[in-house]
């Protein structure tokens, strides 16, 4: 029985161009890839992706590092009608939301599909930490791609239930999470 899972490649992982040897090592593994979107998220659609970690004190920097700014349109709108007096604060907050525009993009969605997906795209992707990972899982994806335990390149689902949730979040046409073989 045929098993689907999410995973998603993270802004760092496409702005790093990781994307490439990222999919060399999904299909080496014999997963296949059965659906693939680049998505924009905005802080609306990445809090409900990651609502289940909502009260973590990671939360904000996780939303932002998933979602990417609109630089121009947030000076426009917010700056540009300020009191002089304010416009000293608005430019540190400008002066962060320029830092966070380098690490935050778009991501890529795919649907993968294999036996035991979900348990074998979470080995293969290694721990959270992509620190710990390249002592503990050296040959893991975020040993291979990420840089600590935010910007870990790779996400993928923990579990069928968010198998399901999440495939449908991204996905409206793919329901099942499990498919079975008629051969
Ligand atoms: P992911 O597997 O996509 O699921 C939740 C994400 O939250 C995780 O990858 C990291 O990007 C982020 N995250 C998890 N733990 C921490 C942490 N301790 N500090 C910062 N970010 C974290």
């Amino acid at each position: 029985e045929k098993e689907k899972t999410l995973a998603m490649i993270k802004p760092d992982g496409l702005l790093g161009n990781y994307t490439e040897r990222i999919k060399e090592v999904i299909v080496d593994y014999g997963f296949s890839i059965l659906r693939e979107i680049t998505a924009q998220l905005d802080q609306d659609s990445a809090s409900s992706f990651y609502a289940e970690h909502s009260s973590r004190s990671f939360f904000p920097s996780l939303i932002n590092y998933m979602t990417s700014c609109k630089v121009l349109n947030w000076i426009f709108l917010r700056i540009f009608p300020m009191p002089k007096t304010k416009k000293i604060v608005a430019f540190v907050c400008v002066f962060q939301a320029f830092r966070q525009s380098f690490d935050s993009g778009p991501v890529l969605v795919m649907v993968l599909e294999k036996e035991n997906a979900i348990a074998d795209w979470r080995s293969l992707i290694g721990p959270t930490d992509a620190c710990k990972a390249k002592i503990t899982h050296p040959n893991s994806i975020r040993a291979m791609c990420g840089q600590d335990s935010e910007k870990n390149c790779v996400h993928g689902s923990d579990s069928l239930l968010s198998a399901q949730r999440e495939i449908s979040f991204f996905f409206e046409d793919v329901s099942s999470v499990t498919t079975h073989r008629y051969d």
